[in-house]
């Protein structure tokens, strides 16, 4: 059967005999799966390892600057690239969400294109692609369910090989190769987050003023998430956060009626989003404790302007899916 520390040593293996000597570029997401990937890469080759991490803009609250200190925490080589001025900027007015998809990656692509033409002696371009990205990216009906960006190679114009050495791998099986490598816990327990990030939580079209509200918003339910203990069933404390597969705020485009004080109010709804899932293909809805659901809500009330209504979505994939674009 399958099993981590073999997996470690036949891959580290395999890609010292791949990669000789090359240099090697990794984008980095903050992700699990690519942070994974990095310190793999890193164990086989070392400082021969250059990753690139850009800054869409649309990361959860504080992520940018939290993930940069943990990558130089691990002795990985990272650049980090803000480009969060270019996104917003192309994504201005733009609502329809595969439209909103090819825009991220190709502004994606071009930002780390620019950064990886820096690095001169580069032959190849690594990646933290998992075997579930590339299912859902695979053209079986002869619909494409959803883009995802960080499936589909390389840009041509860039002489890079590529090498995805978590390709084969679950997302269950990336975590335990990560811990095998001796990765701090809170990395590899860390939810996935989809590469376009928020933008795919804003439903309509993004603006930094609403990046900013759902940043918020969001960062008031994974906080709570991660600060709710509960027992797992062998009566081990952990939090909610660890019992669910992935959480985030949605960002309606919908006003309501409210009531602050003596005042009528007219502001933003939002849905709160949690499933339980091993491999994101399928999932449920989680059930979060009512008292939870309650104190979050209130907390985002209280606390984000411009919001003042909170909906929980209690709908399984599939039909619908985990993202709401
Ligand atoms: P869905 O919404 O399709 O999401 O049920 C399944 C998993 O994929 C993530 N996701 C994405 N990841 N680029 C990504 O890298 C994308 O465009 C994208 N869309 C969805 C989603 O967060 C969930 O984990």
């Amino acid at each position: 059967s399958w099993s981590a520390a073999s997996f470690v040593d036949t891959t580290v293996a395999e890609l010292k005999g791949q990669l000789g000597n090359d240099r090697v570029i990794l984008g980095l997401s903050g992700g699990v799966d690519s942070s994974v990937a990095a310190v793999l890469l890193h164990r086989a080759i070392g400082k021969n390892l250059t990753c690139i991490f850009v800054d869409h803009g649309l990361l959860r609250k504080n992520e940018f600057r939290n993930v940069m200190r943990d990558y130089e925490c691990l002795g990985l080589n990272v650049i980090g690239v803000d480009a969060s001025a270019k996104f917003f900027k192309d994504l201005e007015g733009v609502t329809e969400p595969e439209q909103k998809r090819k825009i991220i990656g190709r502004d994606f692509i071009e930002v780390f294109d620019a950064e990886a033409h820096k690095i001169t002696d580069a032959r190849w371009l690594a990646q933290g692609t998992i075997y579930p990205d590339r299912i859902e990216s695979l053209n079986i009906t002869g619909k494409t369910i959803k883009s995802h960006h960080n499936v589909g190679g390389l840009p041509e114009e860039m002489n890079l090989r590529l090498c995805e050495p978590l390709q084969w791998l679950f997302k269950d099986e990336v975590r335990r190769v990560g811990r095998e490598l001796g990765m701090p816990e809170h990395l590899i327990t860390r939810h996935p987050f989809p590469g376009p990030g928020l933008a795919v939580r804003i439903l309509g079209d993004i603006t930094p003023e609403k990046v900013r509200t759902l940043q918020e918003a969001d960062d008031i339910f994974i906080q709570g998430l991660r600060d709710w203990k509960v027992q797992d069933t062998a009566g081990n404390e952990t939090s909610l956060y660890n019992q669910v597969w992935q959480a985030g705020v949605i960002l309606l485009p919908v006003q309501s009626v409210g009531v602050m004080g003596d005042e009528r109010t007219y502001e933003r709804a939002v849905a709160l989003r949690a499933v339980t899932s091993t491999d994101a293909m399928t999932a449920d809805w989680a059930h979060l404790p009512y008292e939870f659901l309650g104190k979050v809500s209130n907390d985002i009330i209280n606390k984000v302007k411009g919001v003042n209504r909170v909906t929980y979505d209690i709908s399984s994939k599939p039909p619908s899916t985990i993202e709401w674009e």
